[in-house]
């Protein structure tokens, strides 16, 4: 049994001896046993940017969840092997939109709107979802751009499929001035529309998926906090309920909640609604501000969190072993077409 310490000798260790033939990229809610390792961190669309453009490592050695691992895969040449360090790192979301409930929504769908119909999809979703995506025409998402490909969607088509966040959907058609009414869900349990409205008037179409963190940041929590200190300003991810969105000061990416807090002045107050382990970086980067959790309770994403330090070095020792595990390889057929709705987002922004 090595101790922490040793591990992160081992680690360092390592990262020495594969050179440029490793990189680490951390997505922000890792925890910082494993941040501390990180060639880069970032939010979704910087990883994905970041490592798109690195050309050298032979293994990228993924820190963050499943469907991102994916996308490097899909954004990597053929020569470059991506690994994540446990498989069991999966997103909740990305797993309430799978290929049979998509096919028969889309089916469903047509028939009721016909050819005036765009599918977008978050980055929080399977290779598949994307690749369905792609080749339908529509393009990924995500958090930092999700305004202006919504914007150039909308410019395309009458009207959109959100997958499979309906959150960051209603959230993002909001700010562009669609009105809820203009707004439906999706079920893809009922297989139906959840409205009574005409379909003639729905701009949107919203996927019933939701982030299973986010969703834990109230309305409750709000009025919590502004009873608590009338002059905290409160911050929150646009994963959040659209309730929560409004009444928040304001809402945007990973990127966006970090800048705008980096950029305050000394002594303001936050309360912040995002994942824990990026909430408590903050507050600690940040001892000028007084910085707090919206949700006192702290709200980890479990499977983000699967990803330790003994998991890192467990697949920088098998990949020392000539025998690396956890392999992410999307299968080409499926990364042809998904490549597409992932080019389409990465030129429009
Ligand atoms: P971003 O990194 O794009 O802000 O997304 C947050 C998230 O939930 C990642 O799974
Ligand atoms: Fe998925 Fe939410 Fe975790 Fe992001 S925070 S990986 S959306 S469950």
């Amino acid at each position: 049994q090595m101790t922490t310490v040793e591990m992160e000798q081992r680690v360092v260790a390592l990262k020495e001896k594969f050179g440029n033939r490793l990189l680490i990229p951390g997505h922000h809610y890792q925890k910082d046993e494993v941040i501390q390792f990180a060639d880069i961190t970032g939010d979704s669309l910087q990883l994905a940017e970041q490592s798109a453009l690195n050309t050298e490592a032979e293994y990228i050695v993924f820190c963050g969840v499943h469907f991102m691992a994916e996308t490097a895969d899909m954004l990597t040449s053929e020569r470059q092997t991506v690994i994540l360090p446990d498989m069991r790192a999966g997103c909740s979301m990305a797993d309430m939109a799978d290929m049979m409930q998509t096919e028969r929504a889309w089916s469903e769908l047509q028939s009721l709107f016909g050819d005036t119909l765009l599918p977008l999809t978050y980055v929080n979703s399977t290779a598949e979802i994307k690749a369905f995506v792609g080749r339908n025409g529509g393009a990924t998402v995500t958090s930092s751009n999700a305004k202006q490909v919504v914007d150039w969607a909308l410019k395309q088509k009458q009207r959109i499929l959100f997958l499979p966040d309906q959150h960051l959907g209603r959230n993002t058609a909001y700010d562009l001035g669609i009105g809820l009414e203009q707004m439906a869900v999706w079920d893809p349990h009922e297989n139906r529309l959840l409205t009574e409205q005409d379909p003639e008037t729905i701009k949107v179409i919203l996927w019933k998926g939701h982030c299973s963190v986010h969703e834990k940041f109230t309305v409750e929590n709000v009025m919590r906090q502004r009873e608590l200190d009338r002059e905290v300003r409160i911050i929150v991810h646009p994963e959040c309920s659209h309730e929560v969105v409004q009444l928040a000061d304001c809402a945007g990416s990973t990127k966006f909640i970090i800048e705008t807090i980096r950029k305050s002045a000394p002594g303001s107050k936050w309360a912040v609604g995002t994942e824990m382990n990026l909430v408590q970086r903050i507050i600690r980067e940040h001892p000028e501000q007084h910085i707090v959790s919206l949700n006192p309770d702290m709200c980890p994403c479990l499977t983000m969190n699967r990803i330790d330090l003994p998991h890192l070095l467990w697949s920088l020792e098998q990949i020392e072993q000539g025998s690396p595990v956890g392999i992410v390889k999307v299968p080409s057929h499926i990364q042809r077409e998904a490549v597409l709705a992932l080019d389409k987002m990465l030129h429009i922004v």
